[in-house]
């Protein structure tokens, strides 16, 4: 690797607190933190329900390198100040599963939440660095056929109208709003906090879109999140007819995503920037050409029609740079990480 460890903002060895750590994306941010030498913990809503983490983490890098705490309301005042106590760092990347349409109820979670995370971190004078998984759906829902640009001024302000927007509070569309209305208003308190009360760390924000790709314990993660996605296309949307409408959007490989959020922890030069984990674009119909690629034997659906495709231009450089600047030739293919799926689903 072409850096060293006197030259990163937290040298090898630190610890670094993982929020959520037993989700898709942070159990690899995790897995990637301790695959290059970092020391983990995690924080996670029920230590009993993630304690598989502790004996797997173990036997891929040894004893003391991974721990968990339970923080079970992240939106309570001070949820995080004895999480970040003697770390380096701070990967905020929890993210409730939105139960609820109405806006009044999930998005101060995820708000306060946030503010938590960096409330705690701004109180603890070991932290360097606060990384903020913020999301996709923060700058722009995707919107088929129509192009447009995504840079770091891109705020989804139309998510959040919609998501404010008088009851009736139901319907799939306005939970998407209400999702994404949370990830937008989420990583702008973020920003504010950071102007106004100027901490002492520096802040980088990650915004992935659907993440793709291996998942670390499928006895005990199951198909989280969008990982799901695959395995429904794969089972014809059985029972999930909803996903069909999915809209073509951009992918991400989970691991490339992970080591985005690495590279905003450690390198001296990303500061106060907005990644965007966007790898390429596809659309259901893409996958299932891979899937009839990789397996010419079996059946699949056939092409949905009418799909579109995403036409929007993302300010990905930067992400994929750092990608490169920590080994990587770059984005990790959309085939390569739809198979790591499939290869559990044969
Ligand atoms: C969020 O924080 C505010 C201010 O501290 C508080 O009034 C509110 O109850 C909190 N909301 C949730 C959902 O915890």
């Amino acid at each position: 690797m072409s850096y060293k460890s006197e030259d990163l903002s937290i040298p090898f060895g630190s610890l670094v607190v993982v929020t959520g750590a037993n989700g898709f994306i942070a159990s690899h941010v995790c897995d990637q933190l301790l695959a290059i030498g970092y020391r983990v913990r995690g924080t996670v809503r029920n230590n009993n329900r993630a304690g598989w983490m502790l004996p797997f983490f173990e036997a891929r890098y040894g004893p003391d390198k991974f721990s968990l705490v339970e923080v079970p309301d992240m939106a309570a005042s001070g949820a995080y100040d004895e999480a970040v106590i003697g770390a380096s760092g701070l990967c905020h990347v929890a993210t409730p599963v939105m139960q609820s349409y109405n806006p009044h109820e999930g998005i101060p979670i995820v708000v306060n939440g946030t503010l938590n995370a960096l409330e705690a971190a701004a109180k603890a004078p070991s932290v360097k660095r606060v990384v903020l998984t913020s999301s996709s759906t923060a700058a722009a829902s995707p919107q088929p056929n129509k192009e447009f640009l995504i840079n770091s001024n891109t705020w989804n302000e139309m998510a959040v109208e919609a998501a404010w927007a008088p009851p009736p509070y139901e319907g799939d569309q306005r939970r998407l709003d209400v999702y994404s209305a949370s990830k937008t208003q989420g990583e702008q308190a973020a920003w504010k906090f950071v102007k106004e009360q100027k901490p002492d760390f520096v802040l980088n924000a990650v915004l992935p879109n659907a993440n793709m790709g291996t998942i670390l314990s499928i006895e005990h993660q199951g198909y989280p999140s969008t990982a799901g996605w695959i395995k429904a296309l794969w089972n014809e949307f059985e029972g999930q007819e909803d996903l069909k409408f999915n809209p073509p959007q951009y992918y991400v490989n989970v691991q490339d995503n992970a080591r985005v959020h690495v590279a905003a922890l450690i390198f001296e030069d990303v500061q106060g920037e907005r990644l965007f984990s966007f790898a390429h674009p596809y659309s259901w119909n893409d996958i299932l050409a891979i899937f009839r690629k990789l397996y010419p034997q079996r059946k699949f659906l056939e092409d949905i029609p009418g799909l579109g495709e995403d036409k929007s231009v993302v300010a990905n450089e930067r992400a994929e740079e750092l990608l490169k600047r920590l080994g990587r030739p770059g984005w990790t293919s959309l085939e390569e990480s739809v198979k790591d799926i499939t290869e559990t689903l044969i």
